[in-house]
């Protein structure tokens, strides 16, 4: 199924020829903030897009052929994003590999499952994901509207994993901080993080409007998308898992239970196997258009960290949006 993009940019992202020259006005002509954290970002479509990154997403949205088994693994940055990766693909690949060969012991779940703005539309506007193996894999970190049209109109499933905005802030300012680092930028408080946070102003944000694009479409169409909550997948990642299984229509049968595969998955993707693996240990991965050091995905991995960073103000300010933008609608989160 072909893509064909329908927003306030069709004239561009709709057609056929790939015209860089209007992709360039219309990325000079977007709202542009430097905010604190990393490269520019600029407001495409109604959420905060790294500048860098916005050609990527129209190659994305225009050229995208969606397949009916095809899985989208979406997230907000330090949402869960790798944890979710790890576990989607043991799921989908366990009749290929077991787990004393699978791919996770010496690849980056990131290597792995790439995501398509940064890695596989990263440097050509055209990648050949055709011959992929399927189900497809792919992730994103793109709010829901806009994604590809082609997406949301065939049958293949979206799995979003959302955290709680007190634990993500804090996780997110670590993570940033220490690709700033490795670059030699100036580093920044978790004051000024938090305000440009709280702001909205946040890759991929304001923050509710990515979660709540896809709360609202899993409420609509739980069919379709399937809201996990990293706090849930703490609590109970068997229970969860096999709730992913079945969204994906690759529900465990008895046999595996009883033989324990769930348990070896779940033990192979925890945090302290992943986070130990030298694979995890050492060099790098693409995120924006610099490359990150894989250990720097794994960092505590726990549900509460925020009590170690936030004032009680900083804590009112973030509970105050949640309960203005999200509670209405009934998402509520577990923080400790
Ligand atoms: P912390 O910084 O709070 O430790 P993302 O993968 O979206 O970038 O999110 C990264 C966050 O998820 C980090 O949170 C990281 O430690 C945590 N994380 C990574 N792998 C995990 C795993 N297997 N289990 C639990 N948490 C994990």
């Amino acid at each position: 199924m072909a893509c064909q993009q329908l927003s306030s940019h069709s004239a561009i992202v709709g057609s056929e020829e790939h015209d860089q020259e209007a992709i360039d006005e219309l990325i000079a002509s977007l709202p542009q903030t430097k905010g604190v954290v990393g490269p520019f970002l600029s407001l495409y479509q109604n959420f905060w897009c790294p500048t860098s990154r916005i050609a990527n997403v129209i190659a994305f949205q225009r050229h995208f052929q969606a397949k009916h088994k095809d899985i989208v693994l979406a997230s907000q940055p330090k949402a869960g994003t790798t944890w979710l990766k790890a576990l989607v693909f043991s799921v989908v690949n366990r009749s290929r590999f077991d787990i004393s060969n699978t791919p996770l012991l010496t690849l980056n779940p990131h290597e792995l499952v790439p995501h398509v703005e940064s890695q596989q539309y990263g440097n050509n506007p055209r990648p050949d994901l055709d011959s992929l193996a399927e189900p497809r894999l792919f992730a994103t970190h793109i709010p829901y509207p806009s994604l590809p049209e082609c997406i949301k109109r065939s049958d293949c499933r979206i799995i979003y994993i959302c955290r709680n905005p007190l634990d993500t802030m804090v996780s997110s300012w670590h993570f940033f901080l220490a690709i700033a680092r490795l670059e030699g930028q100036p580093e920044w408080s978790l004051e000024e993080h938090f305000e440009t946070y709280c702001q909205g102003k946040i890759w991929y944000g304001p923050f509710w409007e990515q979660i709540m694009g896809y709360w609202k479409e899993s409420l609509e169409r739980p069919h379709k998308v399937f809201f996990l909550k990293y706090e849930d997948l703490k609590e109970d990642i068997v229970g969860q898992l096999k709730k992913v299984a079945e969204f994906v229509g690759l529900p465990f049968t008895e046999e595996e239970e009883e033989g324990g595969v769930i348990e070896e998955i779940t033990k192979m993707c925890s945090f302290k196997t992943l986070k130990d693996l030298e694979a995890n240990q050492s060099n790098k991965v693409l995120v924006i258009n610099t490359k990150v050091e894989k250990r720097s995905f794994f960092r505590k991995g726990e549900v509460g960290d925020w009590v170690n960073h936030l004032t009680p103000s900083m804590v009112d300010r973030l509970n105050s949006i949640m309960l203005e933008k999200m509670s209405p609608f009934g998402l509520e989160f577990k923080t400790c």
